[in-house]
């Protein structure tokens, strides 16, 4: 039936796009993880290059259960997702920027994998492959996970910030942003962060 071939042909076109993604991440995600300035930030980023780990394995018992070779094919949307990230990062003129700009990065990438693995999840079953649908479905799960944690960290930053307002108007000297653990210093650094990062949205939008 040409309509269930085709169907299997988008599926295996999806799954090595997916495949190639992931690894692509775990080449991209060492380098936030050492950029991270704050530590929740820098915690989440190495939990979840472990999981961009198993979701290469998952990948790969996928494949076999297709009896598919497990090989990827260039995933163009990934490629400029990391790059159009990479030069956001290169942008930030502090710490605090970076953070901003690496949660918005990350959270992209999240969502360009959700719906990959959505998609993915719902083939599988219309196909009848329900146990490659249970697995995509567990790293589907983990992507998900992954996008609130990246929305908490933010909110908490913005948290942070409306509880230390009487600081606003001042900036932390760049040399006490890293490693400035107590809260009203991570507070004022919140502040900067979010106007350099408004100063950056502004620089770029020009
Ligand atoms: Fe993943
Ligand atoms: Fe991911």
């Amino acid at each position: 039936m040409a309509g269930i071939d085709s169907l299997q042909s988008l599926f295996e076109d999806e799954l090595k796009d997916i495949y190639d993604a992931e690894k692509q991440i775990t080449k991209a995600l060492p380098k936030m993880i050492k950029k991270a300035g704050a530590e929740e930030l820098k915690a989440a980023f190495e939990e979840h290059l472990q999981q961009t780990q198993q979701h290469i394995e998952r990948l790969e018992q996928v494949f076999e259960l297709l009896e598919m070779p497990a090989r990827g094919k260039k995933c163009v949307g990934m490629q400029n997702l990391i790059k159009e990230g990479q030069e956001m990062m290169s942008e930030a003129e502090d710490e605090d920027t970076l953070d901003a700009l690496m949660i918005a990065a990350a959270q992209k990438i999240e969502h360009y994998e959700i719906a990959a693995y959505g998609t993915l999840r719902v083939w599988s079953n219309l196909m009848g492959h329900e146990d490659a649908a249970s697995l995509l479905e567990e790293t589907l799960d983990e992507e998900k996970e992954t996008d609130s944690k990246l929305t908490e960290i933010a909110e908490s930053f913005v948290n942070r910030e409306a509880a230390d307002t009487e600081d606003e108007e001042e900036e932390a000297p760049p040399s006490s942003r890293r490693g400035t653990q107590t809260r009203g210093a991570r507070g004022g650094a919140s502040t900067s962060r979010q106007q350099a990062a408004d100063r950056g949205g502004a620089r770029r939008n020009r």
